[in-house]
């Protein structure tokens, strides 16, 4: 018998894409997510992508009850935890919104999973908990810091599931910071569909090859970088959301807590980014170069050494690929879902 998934977020970007590899991998699939930020046509058009089909619970993880009953509903064998508020400005504005939903869903998850014996978790953290890197590649054993309130929430989610771990050595806990995730499921038929203007660069630049926006703001050209903009690790969603399932594979091995940054070890340039879209897609992306962004970092990337030995997981899409499969999502979704 295979084994059953619990999903959470998993109508969202991320979580859409780790279903399809999921399911493609012999597992079900059971999803909950509140819909705040996400649609469930990503899950109708995984099922459709797939042929098989995910059992889907409209609830949110800050109520405790319906997560405590969802788990009395399904026979859950481990979870991979995605559901989450992400905007960083967002997090600013509104702390504690972000401190109830990421933590206090998060505590009540583990609560319910602990009731029921359901030890294993892969945990959605992200590169934001490095801060602002004085070394780089970034490994998994340097300094943590949260440079804002959604960092914050993932670094306490960190500190929440090491001490989960140190308590009982029954919990099998994978830890995944992830870079700068982007692009598209090849198809096409799922992608990244942020509210409103977007906030990060890949979804911005695929609304102005569209003609909805008109212009990309670079933010800052005066870094102390070859070229002047910032360098980010991207990474392919596709790439992104297998580096799951090995997760997944490895917490049979009864590992305790394990910790893993999944990026390619490769910068890009915000101009970098901009060049390698044109060139993958023919369009031509209209920008100017705008004064920095509050709170970014000059570079980030990757050390990918410790996923490549433990987990035996190597990102293997390239700059253009995500660039072409951002693309291919979003002129076939002018509107998004
Ligand atoms: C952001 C979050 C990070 C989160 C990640 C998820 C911040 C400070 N950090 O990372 O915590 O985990 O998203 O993907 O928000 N850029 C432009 N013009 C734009 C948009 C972005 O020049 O309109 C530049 C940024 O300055 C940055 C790069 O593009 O250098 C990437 O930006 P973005 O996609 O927002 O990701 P991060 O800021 O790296």
């Amino acid at each position: 018998m295979s084994e059953t998934i619990l999903v959470t977020g998993g109508a969202g970007y991320i979580g859409s894409h780790a279903c399809i590899e999921l399911l493609e991998a012999g597992y079900k699939v059971v999803v909950v997510d509140n819909l705040c930020n996400s649609k469930s046509d990503s899950l109708s058009r995984v099922e459709e992508l797939t042929g098989k089909d995910i059992q889907f619970h409209l609830a949110d993880l800050c109520n405790a009850d319906a997560m405590d009953l969802l788990f009395r509903q399904e026979k859950i064998d481990a979870v991979i935890h995605f559901a989450g508020l992400k905007a960083v400005g967002e997090s600013t504005e509104i702390p504690l919104t972000y401190y109830q939903n990421n933590i206090g869903g998060t505590a009540n998850l583990l609560e319910s999973m602990n009731k029921r014996g359901v030890r294993n978790i892969v945990f959605s953290s992200s590169c934001t908990v490095y801060g602002a890197p004085k070394t780089l590649p970034l490994r998994e054993d340097f300094p943590l810091q949260a440079m804002n309130p959604y960092g914050q929430t993932k670094l306490t989610i960190e500190n929440m599931l090491k001490d989960l771990a140190a308590s009982d050595p029954d919990w099998n806990i994978s830890i995944l910071r992830y870079f700068n995730p982007v692009g598209a499921h090849a198809s096409g038929q799922i992608g990244e569909d942020p509210l409103g203007i977007p906030c990060n660069l890949m979804p911005f630049i695929t609304k102005v090859a569209v003609g909805e926006l008109a212009e990309l703001s670079v933010w800052g050209g005066d870094y102390d970088t070859p070229d002047g903009t910032c360098i980010r690790d991207y990474i392919h969603v596709v790439d992104l959301a297998k580096g799951h399932i090995n997760a997944l594979k490895k917490l049979d091995d009864k590992p305790g807590l394990m910790i893993h940054n999944l990026g390619t070890g490769q910068g890009y340039s915000v101009l970098d980014v901009i060049k390698g879209f044109e060139r993958a897609t023919g369009k031509t992306i209209s920008y100017r170069i705008a004064g920095r962004r509050a709170g970014d970092a000059p570079a980030v990337y990757a050390d990918p050494i410790l996923s490549e030995r433990e987990l035996a997981w190597k990102a293997e899409l390239g700059i253009e690929t995500m660039c072409r499969d951002a693309w291919n999502w979003q002129s076939k979704n002018p509107g998004g879902y």
